[in-house]
Order: C-alpha cells, then structure tokens, then sequence
C-alpha cells in the first residue's frame, strides 16, 4: 500500500497556510474598516473659530455667515431666537443650572443679528437715546458679535415680571452676580466688563455672554481679562 505521509503533509500544510491567510486577511479588514466607522461617528469640527474677534476695530469674517451652523430656539415667552448650535446646547446648561441650584429664570433676549437688524437697532437707540447712547450700547452693523451667533443677550424673570431694559438689568446687581458667577463652567465670558470700555469699545453690559468654550472662558475669567486682552488685540488708543 502506498504511504499516506505525504499527502497528509500536504494536507496539514494548506490548512496551516489557510488559518495563517485567514488571520491576516481579518486583521487588514479590521485596519481598514476601523477608521471609516470612527469618522462616521465623529461630528465634523465646525470651521470656524470660537475665538473669532469682532468689536470696533474687527469686521466680521467675511464668509462667517456662510459656514456658521445656527439653531433655532424658541423661549419662555414664544419668541424664536438663532443661536449657533454648540453656543445654544451651552446657553440651555447654563439655564438649566441657574434655575435648578440658585432659582433664577434667565431666557434669550437676543442672539444672533443679521447685518440689516443691527443696523434697525441702531437705528432704534439713536432714535429713542441718541448718538452718545448708541454709541457705548450698540455697535455699527458689520461690527457686531452678534452676527457671529455666538452672542446672547439674556434678559431675566424675577416675581413672575420680565425685566429686559438695560438700566432695569444693571440694577439687579446681586442676581447678575450670581449668574456670572456660573458663565464659565458653561464655555461663557461676560464680554463687557465694567471699566473695560477703553479695551472693549463699549459700556458695561451685564446681560451679553459670549461662547468661547470651556477652557478659555476659565482662564478668561480666572485672569479677569477682556477677550482683547485675552488674544492680545487690545486697541492702540486704549494701550
Ligand atoms: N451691544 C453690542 C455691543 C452690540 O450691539 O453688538
Ligand atoms: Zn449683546
């Protein structure tokens, strides 16, 4: 009888190389596919920044409007504000906080501005205030953070009455505290500081945040400085 040796080697060494193919086959599949599902799952970094300038001195960025991804949010009171979308999941934390640890009610008062509704507000407070006040309250249409959807301008509700007036809102000083207080944790700055105007451009406005996210809003606020200061853009007339 004729022996059987070599075909069983021959056998055993097709299953060895099968099983070894086989492996390396998965593994490279396994390479390949891993990163695709990853992108998938992963949103997009927006393309634009959160720490974009726009005061007196700084336009807003030409194609910003383009790429900016806003959201629409209706409030306490049936008004529909936009805001951009991870400025807007912040502001809702930031609500949600205030309401839950310390009672206070705060809601959007306004967020983002198209160019031709700064210039109807401008137009509004130079009618009803004049140039001065509009000047230190408001800003030219084209130079406002507002455009950018990363501005909110809060107002709040205190014993069931809404109070939006800018004098009303700096006379509540102990409940602004409280919710400054909280904007970081939240990726929040207060951009117009008391006794910044020079740096800012503008007067004290407790009730405009901006979103700059987390880290930089805690080393913003721990160092008590304005965004300028911050990004070392400070105006030559107030150096
Ligand atoms: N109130 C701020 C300065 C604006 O109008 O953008
Ligand atoms: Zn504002």
């Amino acid at each position: 009888m004729k022996s059987l040796k070599p075909v069983i080697a021959l056998l055993l060494a097709l299953s060895l190389s099968l099983v070894l193919f086989g492996c390396a086959g998965k593994q490279t599949e396994e390479e390949t596919t891993a990163p695709v599902s990853e992108e998938t799952e992963t949103e997009p970094a927006p393309a634009y920044d959160y720490l974009v300038l726009v005061n007196k001195q700084n336009k807003l960025p030409d194609n910003w409007e383009d790429v900016v991804q806003l959201e629409d949010s209706v409030n306490r009171y049936g008004e529909t504000y936009q805001v951009e979308k991870t400025a807007l999941a912040a502001f809702y934390e930031l609500q949600k906080d205030l309401l839950d640890n310390d009672g206070i009610i705060i809601e959007l008062d306004s967020t983002y501005r198209s160019v031709k509704r700064q210039q109807e507000i401008w137009d509004e407070f130079e009618a009803e205030r004049g140039l001065e006040y509009a000047q230190k309250y408001v800003a030219v249409p084209g130079y406002s953070e507002h455009h950018t959807g990363l501005a909110i301008d809060i107002c709040i509700e205190k014993d069931g009455v809404r109070i939006d007036d800018n004098d009303d809102m700096i006379a509540e000083k102990e409940i602004f505290a409280k919710i400054h207080a909280k904007l970081a944790d939240h990726g929040f700055i207060l951009r117009y500081l008391e006794g910044k105007d020079d740096i800012t451009g503008y007067a004290y406005e407790p009730w405009h945040f901006r979103y700059v996210g987390v880290d930089a809003a805690k080393e913003i606020a721990g160092k008590g400085l304005t965004l300028e200061e911050y990004l070392d853009a400070v105006p030559e007339s107030a150096e």
